[in-house]
């Protein structure tokens, strides 16, 4: 099916390519996407089918593969470059790489080739092949001879690496490779004198034995032409003697100019203290390049190096991995090499004892370094700590040097400044303590363009700076910050407010920012702001504001604990319509059911929450509206229920309230009670309970005197009662006076100021409404006591009415006639 396409597709092309349409450049550039089919990594266990003639490039690195069946590369005949290394071949089908003339690179390196893998003449069509490596298979000794004389016909074989297993010699075929230069041996431990004799003949200049336990004195003695020497121990075989051997092994390049001696994997338990047995051997080569680069080698002997920096040699590079130097100090030896640009000895752990006492409260101090000094990479695996102040240091011949490491050599404080280095590119002052920071460390690079500042203390010691304008003021070629892991909260005001020539990328991973940091205004400042791992759980508005200003090209966000809920909506929308973050597919947030989601999926149904959380807003509403209902039905259901109670209550609190109100007159009679002739009987009870209880009463027919006209009675009656009860009942309603004394008494009591002095008792069960309108105006002045119809309501007996009666009454009585009326 996938063939058919392709044809179609093909038909389809060449027809285009025939209508001429497609421009040349176009064409051009099809054609590049095609000349490489990268297919590693991709766990693959059938050889794919490549169909396009034009494939200069397959890589099938690192699959499952384990057969190349014949012809698999038929189609492509323009082949340069396979490789088929990382795989699990086992078996090479005759063929295999027929066709293949224009292959000049073959890797089947690290498979499970062994000795019935392969077949005569498997490489005979391979006459471009330039490079072949076969080498980390399972071939036999036996084997291996087979493997030689086939390997011998690629006559333009330049670079090889091949496996050796207990070869006594190298095959003598191996003459006819005339071009080759390049060799890499695996599979042999132990090299003799004699291994390599039969390949005089070779002009070898790179050789790498990748195995090695032991060398023979001449082992190199074959390699005239020999430049470039790598020797991998094997970590698990090596002994004490095996850098012995290897230092010795040396000896037969004397007076040669050699490029690079490269040592690896010397384990631990051969460790070993760079000495004067070594740099006697490395003195006598003029060599360019030394990597001693394992954990092997415990200190360098000051004497001896020292010794070899000053006397004639040719060290450009030297690396040397040291694993702990508490033997001697090196550091003063370096100035004296007449041509080293690149120095590298990082170490693991470092005790700088001389230091320690000379300067340990020094001030000024200086190093020196070797005049043609480019790189020095110092740093430690770990923190090693160190008494040294910055202060005032010198470096002395430094003008050459671009650039420092000086990671986790930490330095007690960076309250200095550092002389001598002004055309300093890249400084890693990563792991230092700068609790207390000077304003000026920084300000003798004025070409420094990479500062990495990982894990310093920074956070304390910017923001006690006393100008942090000053810190960067000079550094205006900065382009990469690295301030990750500094526990900084906020940058200081000023501190990026500088006229910087290229726009900064700035990296503040790991650090406690809540927010955007403090950073300028100002358009065309920072192309990249990384903020990853802090605690912004989303920007504000004002934050949004200043980097669509800013405007960098890419934000990084990932690792905050972001919040994608309704109260972010307006940053998630800015996040979708800036474009500005770019980590989105990365970035976790915690959504409103609190589970964690992708910000970018998030992000893809915005609209949809948008209106889920308007929606929300009314539900949220809609449910407070609702709630508020039913407390009020509640709050309705057991008021009425309980309705004597609160009165009671309330009347309680409103009196107790008002008790202490000073009287401004004394009045004959507590009350006036005006009532319907018609309840007269009742009224009596009334009046007779009210004088037990010692209040004074004025009554219609009791206290009216004869003769005067009851309108004046009335009001005289109203002007000499503290309070005026209206016993409100169906016949109340009825009679004119009754209504007509409503009315005297609103009147007079607005008159007077004494709007509280009306109590209401309602009998028979009467609704508000058919109250007076006089009354109803009134109403919320008037305490209205219920006379009990309902016995069954709580707080309804006769009882408590009046109770309730009297406390009203008893309302801006004096004070000491208050014990009277208090009820248990
Ligand atoms: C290949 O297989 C390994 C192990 O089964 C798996 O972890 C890896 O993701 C696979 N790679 C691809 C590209 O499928
Ligand atoms: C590649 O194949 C196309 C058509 O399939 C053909 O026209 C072209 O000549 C071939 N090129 C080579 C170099 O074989
Ligand atoms: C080593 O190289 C120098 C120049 O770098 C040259 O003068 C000298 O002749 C060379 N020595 C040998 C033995 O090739
Ligand atoms: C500076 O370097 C030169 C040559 O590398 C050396 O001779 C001189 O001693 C160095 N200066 C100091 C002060 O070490
Ligand atoms: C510095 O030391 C710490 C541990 O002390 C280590 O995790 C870190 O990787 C070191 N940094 C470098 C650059 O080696
Ligand atoms: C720092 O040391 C240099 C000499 O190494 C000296 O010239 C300079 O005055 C010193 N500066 C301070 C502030 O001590
Ligand atoms: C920092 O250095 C300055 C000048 O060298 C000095 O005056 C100051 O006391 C130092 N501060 C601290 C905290 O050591
Ligand atoms: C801080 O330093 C800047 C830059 O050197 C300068 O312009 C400013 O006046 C300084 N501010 C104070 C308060 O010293
Ligand atoms: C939580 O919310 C997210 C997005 O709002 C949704 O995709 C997810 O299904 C929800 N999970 C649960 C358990 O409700």
């Amino acid at each position: 099916m996938k063939e058919a396409m392709a044809k179609v597709f093909l038909i389809i092309w060449c027809i285009i390519l025939q209508l001429g349409l497609i421009k040349a450049t176009y064409s051009k550039m099809n054609e590049q996407t095609v000349n490489v089919i990268d297919y590693s990594m991709k766990n693959l266990t059938v050889m794919p089918i490549f169909q396009q003639n034009s494939t200069t490039d397959i890589n099938l690195r690192g699959n499952l593969l384990q057969v190349v069946p014949a012809l698999s590369f038929q189609q492509s005949k323009k082949l340069k470059s396979l490789d088929l290394s990382m795989n699990k071949l086992d078996l090479i089908e005759r063929g295999a790489f027929a066709g293949l003339t224009e292959l000049i690179y073959l890797s089947l390196r690290d498979n499970r080739l062994t000795s019935n893998s392969l077949h005569v003449g498997i490489f005979q069509d391979l006459i471009s092949l330039q490079d072949l490596n076969i080498h980390v298979n399972f071939f036999s000794y036996e084997y291996t001879l087979f493997l030689q004389s086939e390997i011998s016909h690629l006559k333009s074989l330049v670079r090889l690496g091949i496996d050796l297993r207990g070869q006594l010699q190298i095959n003598k075929c191996f003459c006819k490779l005339s071009e080759l230069q390049d060799l890499e041996l695996v599979g042999l431990r132990r090299y003799s004198d004699n291994l390599f004799q039969n390949l005089k003949c070779l002009k070898i200049e790179i050789l790498s034995l990748d195995s090695v336990v032991f060398l023979a004195p001449d082992t190199f003695i074959c390699f005239p032409t020999l430049k470039t020497l790598r020797i991998r121990i094997v970590y698990r075989f090596a002994t004490y003697d095996t850098i012995i051997s290897i230092f010795n092994s040396f000896k037969v390049f004397k007076g040669k100019n050699m490029t690079e001696i490269s040592i690896y994997n010397n384990p631990h338990r051969n460790g070993f203290v760079l000495g004067h047995r070594h740099f006697a051997v490395l003195q006598e080569i003029c060599l360019q390049k030394l990597n001693l680069m394992a954990d092997s080698i415990l200190g360098i002997q000051f004497g001896p190096f020292f010794k070899y920096g000053y006397t004639d040699n040719c060290l450009e590079e030297l690396n040397i991995n040291l694993m702990f130097d508490s033997t001697d100090s090196y550091v003063f030896a370096f100035c004296a090499f007449k041509h080293l640009k690149i120095l590298g000895i990082p170490h693991v752990i470092f005790k700088d004892n001389r230091l320690e006492r000379s300067t340990q409260n020094d001030v000024s101090y200086s190093f020196c370094l070797p005049k043609t000094l480019e790189e020095l990479d110092y740093h430690s695996n770990v923190k090693s700590y160190s008494t040294r102040r910055i202060a005032n240091l010198t470096i002395l011949n430094g003008s050459n040097l671009k650039a420092l490491n000086m990671a986790n050599v930490t330095v007690r404080d960076c309250n200095g400044t550092i002389y001598g280095i002004e055309n300093l590119e890249y400084l890693d002052m990563s792991g230092f303590d700068c609790r207390v920071l000077s304003e000026h460390l920084l300000s003798h690079f004025p070409k420094l363009i990479t500062l990495i500042a990982q894990d310093a203390t920074l956070g304390i010691g910017l923001n006690t700076l006393k100008n942090a304008s000053e810190f960067l003021k000079i550094n205006a070629d900065l382009k990469h910050i690295d301030l990750m892991k500094n526990s900084i909260k906020s940058l200081p005001d000023g501190l990026f407010n500088h006229p910087f020539r290229q726009k900064l990328t700035i990296i503040l991973d790991r650090n406690n920012f809540q927010s955007l940091p403090n950073f300028p205004s100002k358009p065309n400042t920072f192309q990249l702001i990384s903020l990853k791992y802090n605690r912004i759980s989303c920007l504000s508005e004002d934050d949004m504001a200043k980097l669509n200003i800013i405007k960098p090209s890419s934000i990084f966000l990932r690792g905050n604990p972001m919040e994608c809920s309704c109260n972010t909506l307006t940053f998630l929308t800015w996040v979708q319509h800036s474009g500005l973050i770019s980590d989105v597919h990365e970035i976790e947030c915690i959504s409103q059911n609190g589970t964690l989601v992708i910000l970018s999926q998030f992000l893809q149904n915005l609209k949809t929450y948008e209106i889920s959380c308007q929606s929300k807003l009314w539900i949220t509403l809609a449910s407070c509206i609702s709630a508020f209902i039913s407390l009020a039905l509640i709050f309705g259901i057991v008021y009425y229920r309980y309705r004597f109670a609160f009165e009671y209550f309330f009347l309680r609190i409103k009196m107790k309230l008002r008790h202490y109100q000073p009287l401004s007159e004394e009045f004959i009679h507590d009350a006036f009670i005006s009532y319907s002739h018609k309840d007269i009987s009742w009224v009596k009870t009334l009046y007779d309970n009210l004088q037990s209880k010692g209040f004074s009463l004025c009554l219609y027919h009791k206290d009216f005197k004869v003769g005067k006209p009851i309108a004046d009675c009335i009001v005289e009656a109203i002007n000499s009662s503290r309070k005026i009860v209206f016993v409100i009942t169906e016949d109340f309603l009825q009679s004119s006076w009754g209504t007509y004394e409503i009315e005297m008494t609103r009147m007079h009591a607005f008159r007077e100021g004494r709007e509280s002095m009306v109590v209401v008792i309602l009998k028979d069960d009467i609704e508000k409404d058919k109250l007076p309108k006089a009354l109803k105006e009134i109403w919320y002045k008037v305490v209205c006591i219920v006379w009990p119809s309902d016995p069954d309501a709580p707080y309804n007996s006769e009882e408590i009415f009046y109770e309730k009666l009297c406390i009203a009454l008893s309302d801006s009585r004096i004070r000491m006639n208050d014990d009277n009326i208090q009820m248990t």
